[in-house]
């Protein structure tokens, strides 16, 4: 009896601890949502390096605005544009009704996305449906499945990776690489050794492409060549120049008095691999799919992105507030990027992705510095076209 009843309360304790741990994820999501919405997150001292990156007018396009042709096929998929919306949320009521809106715009415009970090719904099943809205309403949409590298190396078999996939009948799985932001949040998990490993197992074992993606701090040449040594299908760069994950742990900190997380946030606030850069160094050194992201803010950024090398580009914080309101809102937002891109296509006399990335185009300032530092051409894209 007094054995029965102990079991009874531990397991009444478990319960509660979960749900407090479900409440604080929650609650976790729905801060970053916020801050992002209402605070300024971006970097400040570093910029992406597209300011750097110049395409060659053409005063003779040899071709008509309408005419330009924006699909490209990755990953096996066909988009009508290279634009796949980098991952934002999941696992609070808010999150829900962003995925919504940006899955049905993505749906309308033959794009794709990635959802947020699946954790919140594989820990708990309540939450399933604030992801799997994104396929409910996006049913022929490139859709990516995601969850962040610390918990593959410690919380999950393989078996629930393959559950976060099923979950959303997803076209491929993100695996996210968030470094900073976990060495930056007091709860973080900074736990990063073997994540190569777990990397490897994913890749040999799920029968959809793995992307590996940064979250806005970029990824070096040397890492890329053992993603890709470990079987991943793409790469999703994320660099510096955009939302900064070190600011939104800086606000959150100051939110709650917390000086000493506050401090270290801000001193890495502009951490990080300008994505222009990040693009160059992970394009010259590994041949595979790779989505340029992390401060990409219009069609004149993409058009630069898949210059140097890029497939697909993606942004995120642009599209919170659109996504808060409706799919409408954010269909306008992706139209105009969409018509910048074009205009961009135009004005080089690229009628195609395939001619865009053929362009020639200069890379001066710093950006080139950084990249003749590190070995990297940055001479053969001026002469190329002819
Ligand atoms: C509110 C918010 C939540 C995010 N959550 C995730 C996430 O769960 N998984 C992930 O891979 N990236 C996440 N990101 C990072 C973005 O996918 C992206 O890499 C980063 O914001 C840089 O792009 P941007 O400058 O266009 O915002 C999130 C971004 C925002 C703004």
């Amino acid at each position: 009896m007094f054995t029965r009843l102990l079991k009874e309360k531990r397991l009444l304790g478990r319960e509660l601890n979960n749900e407090r741990e479900d409440r604080r994820v929650e609650k976790r999501k729905t801060d970053h949502i916020h801050i992002c919405l209402n605070r300024d997150v971006e970097a400040k001292k570093i910029t992406t390096g597209f300011e750097d990156v110049f395409l060659i007018h053409r005063a003779l396009p040899e071709l008509n605005l309408e005419e330009i042709d924006l699909s490209t096929e990755v990953f096996g998929h066909n988009f009508s544009a290279p634009i796949m919306i980098s991952s934002i949320t999941g696992g609070a009521e808010e999150a829900l009704k962003i995925n919504a809106s940006i899955a049905e715009a993505v749906e309308e415009l033959g794009l794709g996305m990635g959802v947020g970090s699946q954790r919140a719904a594989i820990e708990n099943p309540k939450l399933r449906r604030t992801y799997t809205i994104a396929r409910k309403k996006a049913p022929n949409a490139f859709l990516a499945a995601n969850i962040g590298a610390p918990q593959i190396i410690r919380d999950y078999t393989i078996r629930e990776v393959e559950k976060a996939v099923e979950m959303i009948d997803a076209d491929a799985l993100i695996i996210h690489l968030n470094p900073l932001q976990e060495a930056v949040q007091p709860e973080g998990e900074a736990f990063y050794s073997g994540a190569l490993e777990k990397i490897r197992e994913i890749s040999d074992s799920l029968n959809v492409p793995v992307i590996a993606k940064e979250t806005g701090a970029g990824i070096a040449a040397e890492d890329a060549k053992k993603l890709k040594e470990a079987g991943v299908a793409g790469i999703d760069v994320a660099g510096a120049g955009g939302t900064s994950w070190a600011a939104v742990e800086c606000y959150r900190a100051s939110q709650r008095g917390d000086y000493f997380a506050e401090e270290v946030g801000k001193e890495f606030w502009d951490w990080g691999i300008p994505t222009a850069v990040s693009v160059v160094e992970v394009v010259q050194s590994v041949n595979l799919p790779v989505i340029a992201s992390g401060g990409v803010r219009s069609g004149l950024d993409i058009a630069k992105a898949l210059g140097l090398g890029a497939d697909l580009a993606g942004f995120a914080l642009p599209l919170l507030r659109p996504a808060m309101k409706n799919s409408e809102k954010v269909k306008e937002k992706i139209e105009i990027i969409l018509h910048q891109l074009k205009t961009s296509m135009f004005l080089v006399g690229a009628g195609s992705t395939e001619r865009l990335k053929e362009t020639p185009l200069l890379v001066l300032g710093k950006t080139a510095e950084w990249l003749k530092m590190r070995g990297f051409d940055v001479k053969s894209y001026a002469k190329r076209g002819g």
